[in-house]
């Protein structure tokens, strides 16, 4: 699965378990998702939380299916090998199961993914049931359930104790027999991390689960320090990329302040005797 091949696809994410760690990204637009791709990243998901880092909602919640479907739309027609997987927003999928296959299938016909994510553990055995029959692969969530956490408990850590711990376990071994492809563990204590991963045969793929985990994601803004507003302790952030944005605009506004910019390099220039004929022609007007 080198850059420049196929696909990568279900069946390679499943058998990578033990073998290699999988790398996921999010990914919400054409540019970014065409390096990501050629950095060999395994699998793009074009995360809800394009609502906080693209549209700048307070939460995930907000998002809606006519959003994601347009960047999905983006970041497919970017990928030639990472597999794309579509979040499902809050309400595409919860309010019942035909509802939520008819949006998981238009994920796939209208912005041409290969997988969608829902969040949710043994309530949502009958939804991944149905969208793995209509013949789209299902990556699971569990742990911090972004679109509902506000409802609930908050932004808190997953896990803690041994009653949550034997729910999540239990959540995984649910949407395992389902039929989910890999599930996501966000922000669970590592210890039960381990036990999960050991436990379910597909791959688990962690934010904020420590490193026991099939695979990592992370949220690309904050791998590139892109997004300043919230910090999570789980993110590593590999570069400082907002600051040197701020850097660049500071520079493009002093040049263009102090005449600098364009120069020379960056003009065009008319044809000398056009030129000529033009100002002879003003001339005599
Ligand atoms: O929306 C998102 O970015 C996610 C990741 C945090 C897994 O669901």
């Amino acid at each position: 699965m080198e850059n420049g091949k196929a696909k990568v696809t279900v069946d390679e994410i499943v058998s990578m378990k033990k073998k290699r760690k999988i790398t996921m990204l999010t990914a919400y637009d054409f540019t970014t998702a065409n390096i990501c791709d050629k950095a060999g990243i395994d699998i793009l998901l074009v995360g809800d939380s394009a609502g906080m880092v693209m549209l700048g909602y307070e939460t995930t919640t907000p998002v809606t299916m006519e959003e994601m479907l347009l960047f999905c739309r983006a970041v497919s027609s970017a990928s030639k090998r990472s597999m794309i997987v579509a979040d499902m927003p809050f309400m595409s999928y919860q309010v019942d199961v035909t509802e939520a296959v008819r949006n998981a299938c238009r994920f796939v016909k209208e912005a041409g993914v290969e997988a969608v994510k829902i969040e949710g553990g043994e309530e949502m055995v009958d939804t991944v049931k149905a969208i793995v029959r209509a013949g789209v692969p299902v990556m699971g969530h569990i742990g911090l359930k972004p679109q509902t956490a506000m409802l609930w408990q908050g932004y808190k850590v997953q896990g803690n104790s041994k009653e949550a711990a034997l729910q999540l376990i239990e959540d995984a071994k649910a949407l395992e027999k389902a039929g989910v492809y890999s599930i996501v563990l966000e922000k669970i204590v590592a210890e039960v991390a381990k036990i999960i991963t050991d436990t379910v045969s597909v791959p688990t793929i962690g934010i904020g689960a420590g490193n026991v985990c099939d695979g990592q994601v992370l949220v690309i803004h904050d791998l590139l320090g892109l997004y300043d507003q919230i910090k999570p302790k789980f993110a590593k952030r590999y570069a400082e990329l907002s600051e040197e944005m701020s850097k660049a605009l500071k520079l493009f506004k002093d040049d263009v302040i102090s005449e600098k910019f364009p120069a020379e390099e960056n003009t065009f220039h008319m044809d000398k005797g056009e030129f000529d004929a033009l100002m002879k022609e003003l001339s005599h007007r």
